[in-house]
């Protein structure tokens, strides 16, 4: 995929390949804005949580762009409220986390942008999603993008995609686990899953804190990662529309699996925009034995 897509009105026009050139091309933007911007502001994002100026610019200017594509006709994201009607008509609804893991810029540390695309208005099932894409700001920015039920990576390069690994699969032996929330926080049923991860020799423990990179991790070496539910938050952290419906069809366009705990996160029935989910991703062989463990 090269960042020169067909103009709108020609017959090769997709615009799902524009979102998702649109959204590498932002990427050296995006990770420009970043040293200015590792200050709270004064607000909450509609999940409570306190906005950094980078997040709030990130998503300004993810608005911008992709809400100008002829053919998306509504952006929402886990910074702003209410979905925008951003063209008429039918067409693609984008979801937007605009910088997954902002918490780790004060430390220097990966951070994520995802993006959702669903063909129906949001919220959206996972059935009515066509593509889904995350871009990891790490030492070298890479974007991992599923369509069609097959990933590709790409490293981003000056803006361009340039594809490094075609369909990806997980490997067949997992390597790594990350677990999120507070261990004391942990439902029972989860803390005995996680102390027979813990303890099978072949599996090493790799959490950094933002979503993207430990999904990352699971996609390059194998293994599972989870933001279970918790005792405090019987719905998890994590967001449906904007992290684990896209993780979810990455993880299993990848060969892996995903679960709220019951059932894949393609099937979690959406009502409401920024409704929370339990998550968990990664070989099926790991999730499964999840799955009967919390059953
Ligand atoms: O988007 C939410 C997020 O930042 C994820 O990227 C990450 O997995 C999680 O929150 C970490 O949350 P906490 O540090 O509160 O456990
Ligand atoms: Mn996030």
């Amino acid at each position: 995929m090269g960042t020169t897509v067909a103009p709108p009105g020609s017959p090769e026009f997709d615009p799902i390949d524009e979102v998702i050139t649109t959204v590498a091309a932002l990427a050296p933007e995006i990770r420009s804005c970043l040293p200015g911007r590792r200050v709270k502001r004064d607000e909450t994002n509609p999940s409570g949580e306190e906005q950094l100026e980078a997040d709030a610019y990130a998503d300004e200017l993810l608005l911008e762009r992709l809400g100008a594509i002829d053919g998306v006709v509504e952006y929402a994201s886990e910074e702003r409220e209410e979905v925008i009607a951003v063209g008429e008509g039918e067409g693609l609804s984008v979801g937007i986390d605009p910088l997954d893991g902002s918490s780790n810029l004060k430390p220097n540390n990966t951070m994520g942008t995802i993006v959702a695309v669903y063909d129906q208005p949001l919220p959206a099932a996972g059935g009515d999603l066509v593509a889904a894409a995350y871009v990891l700001y790490g030492p070298i920015t890479t974007m991992a993008v599923a369509r069609d039920r097959s990933v590709t990576e790409y490293v981003v390069d000056d803006g361009e995609l340039e594809a490094v690994r075609e369909d990806v699969a997980l490997p067949d032996d997992p390597l790594v686990y990350g677990f999120g929330g507070r261990v004391p926080d942990w439902t029972p049923e989860f803390t005995e899953y996680a102390r027979e991860v813990e303890s099978d020799e072949s599996m090493k423990l790799r959490y950094g804190g933002a979503m993207i990179g430990d999904i990352n991790q699971v996609l390059t070496y194998g293994g599972v990662f989870a933001y279970p539910t918790l005792r405090s938050a019987p719905e998890g952290k994590l967001r449906l529309q904007f992290e684990g419906i896209p993780i979810g069809y990455i993880i299993e366009s990848a060969g892996g699996r995903s679960s709220d705990g019951e059932r894949s996160l393609l099937a979690v029935e959406p009502d409401a925009l920024h409704q929370r989910v339990p998550l968990y991703v990664g070989n099926a062989a790991l999730v499964e034995r999840l799955e009967s463990a919390l059953a």
